[in-house]
């Protein structure tokens, strides 16, 4: 158990830039997910932290001690991977006990503890099996077992779940989530799954090309995101971006001119500028109280797609296309659907959030 200190941390492939000026501090007993999409360092990171690459710039510091010059196993992490890597030839209670036999420890003592974890993971009745002889899901929560009974100060994980199916994935997910709360272990997990990032997270860090664009918890992240990147990642469909022009305490969105909310104005200090305005699918409703400071969006030759529990709309505001959600089953498309600009995100011309 244990706090984890990145400070500055930076790693470089020739000429990859894979991770810049990453710092963050997490504490102990902490889940945090880590997420963004191919390419964008997660792997990096993780690896760093295991040492399995070497730190280009920074440190890392495990319960106040710098690991960053430490081998990998003077480390006290344990990693699990995405294709779980376990012994084929190997049963479940031998894949289970490797760690422990590495660490020379006696066979009674060796026996207890991987059947604990074996127990606390729902695996006792396959110890005697082979890895082939068992579901995804299953071998997935070996790959656990195994990580757990080293009894790390760390977790890692990348993308664990990545090989099962959706359902078995949300039962894995449950698991993963009970077993960390109950062990307390701080961990780290690297997904480009948003649903995993949400509902797993205790705070979410959302990276792009090597660099953190957000660090939040899960709710935070959906209703205030830093900048357009995160706005349009979090969040399926994603959040509608519109190009606007701001001038004179005017919005002009798609051709709809629009008074610009009061807290927006005092936060522009130029006259005319151009900025993003972002809306979720979710906040278009048939009719507003107030229209006076209404987008509308007419879906002309709208497509509906209906999934069950929702009807997404698209439709257009001036040029721009939008896509607007409707709880349930809707047979018929809306003449016309409208958001009050007071539920609008609003970036700046770098991308930023202006409203508070
Ligand atoms: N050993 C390496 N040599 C050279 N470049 C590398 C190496 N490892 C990673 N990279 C590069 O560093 C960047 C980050 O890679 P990383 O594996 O951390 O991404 P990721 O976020 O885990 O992506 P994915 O979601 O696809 O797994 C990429 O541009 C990748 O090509
Ligand atoms: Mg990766």
């Amino acid at each position: 158990m244990a706090t984890v200190a990145y400070e500055h941390v930076s790693k470089r492939f020739g000429e990859t830039v894979a991770l810049v000026d990453f710092s963050l501090e997490i504490a102990d007993g902490e889940f945090i997910t880590v997420l963004g999409p191919s390419g964008c360092g997660k792997s990096t990171l993780l690896r760093l932290t295991a040492g399995l690459e070497r730190l280009s710039a920074g440190t890392i510091c495990v319960g106040g001690g710098r690991i960053d010059d430490l081998s990998p196993s003077e480390r006290n992490v344990a990693m699990v991977f995405q294709n779980y890597a376990l012994y084929p030839h190997m049963t479940v209670r031998r894949n289970i006990e490797f760690p422990l036999r590495m660490r020379r420890l006696a066979r009674g003592e060796r026996r207890r503890q991987a059947e604990q974890a074996a127990a606390l993971l729902e695996l006792s009745d396959y110890l005697e099996r082979r890895p082939a002889e068992l579901s995804g899901g299953q071998r997935q929560r070996v790959a656990l077992a195994r990580a757990l009974v080293r009894q790390p100060a760390l977790f890692l994980m990348d993308e664990p779940l990545s090989n099962l199916d959706a359902r078995l994935r949300a039962g894995v997910r449950q698991y993963i989530r009970d077993v960390q709360r109950r062990l307390h272990v701080t961990t780290l997990y690297v997904t480009h799954d948003q649903t995993e990032a949400m509902t797993l997270g205790d705070r979410i860090v959302v990276m792009q090309r090597g660099r953190i664009q957000q660090v939040d918890a899960p709710v935070a992240i959906y209703e205030r995101p830093a900048n357009t990147f995160v706005a349009g990642f979090i969040g399926s469909p994603p959040m509608n971006l519109l190009p606007s022009v701001y001038s004179d305490g005017v919005l002009d969105i798609g051709g709809q001119r629009l008074p610009a909310p009061p807290g927006l104005r005092d936060r522009l200090t130029r006259q005319t500028r151009e900025l993003t305005i972002g809306i979720r699918p979710e906040a278009f409703v048939p009719t507003l109280p107030d229209m006076t400071r209404a987008l509308i969006a007419v879906p002309h030759a709208a497509t509906m797609e209906i999934t069950g529990a929702e009807t997404l709309v698209r439709g257009h505001v001036g040029p721009c296309e939008v896509t607007m959600r409707l709880g349930g089953v809707r047979r018929e498309i809306p003449d016309r659907l409208a958001t009050s600009l007071d539920q609008a995100h609003v970036f700046g011309d770098t991308g930023e959030r202006l409203t508070p």
